[in-house]
């Protein structure tokens, strides 16, 4: 049976002939139309669509967090966060509902995400983008659970928080 994603969705047995992980996230996140229709559909749902919407975007956010706040694999992350961590899990649930493809949250309130503009007071080393990463794979694990999606975030999230890297040590 095809690891399904959602019904009507995508299935592992239609995404057969995508051969790279990048077709497979430009055709998850509909930045491109598919080179070839045929083979390559571009799934009518968006991915927060396919995650099952408001709940689990939000459950996404806030288990991030918990890990973050109590994996002792996460303490130098955790120490950069400033307490109490309410305002930021509100803030990251309405940021991914608008990545996901959802209601655009964050952007309504706080305008375009400029995302590495926002995280230059903190210092984002290529280890706090290490134990940011365990945290959301982590959290994907519990979370989304359809193999092929959950790579795919995986995927993307970790292209992201690369992007987030502005100091070497
Ligand atoms: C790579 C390692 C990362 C580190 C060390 C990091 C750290 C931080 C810190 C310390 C804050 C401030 C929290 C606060 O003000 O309460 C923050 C805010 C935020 N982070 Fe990250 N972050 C990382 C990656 C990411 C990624 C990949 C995303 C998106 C998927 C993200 C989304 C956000 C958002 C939406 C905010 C709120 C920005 C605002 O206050 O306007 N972060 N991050």
């Amino acid at each position: 049976m095809p690891d399904r994603i959602a019904k009507d969705g995508i299935t592992l047995n239609d995404c057969v002939h995508i051969t790279t992980m990048k077709k497979f996230l430009q055709m998850l996140f509909n930045k491109k139309p598919a080179a070839d229709a045929s083979i390559h559909p571009t799934p009518k749902r968006t991915p927060y669509e396919l995650i099952g919407g408001e709940a689990p975007t939000r459950l996404l956010a806030n288990r991030f967090y918990d890990i973050m706040a109590s994996d002792p694999h996460a303490a130098e992350l955790y120490a950069i966060h400033p307490l109490p961590l309410d305002v930021i899990r509100e803030k990251f649930y309405e940021f991914l509902s608008g990545w996901l493809g959802g209601p655009q949250l964050f952007e309504e309130k706080y305008g375009h995400p400029r995302l590495r503009m926002r995280h230059m007071p903190f210092p984002v080393t290529p280890q706090l983008r290490d134990q940011w990463m365990y945290c959301m794979n982590k959290a994907l694990d519990e979370v989304v659970h359809d193999a092929l999606l959950r790579a795919g975030l995986k995927e993307a999230l970790g292209q992201l928080a690369s992007h987030m890297i502005n100091r070497e040590r």
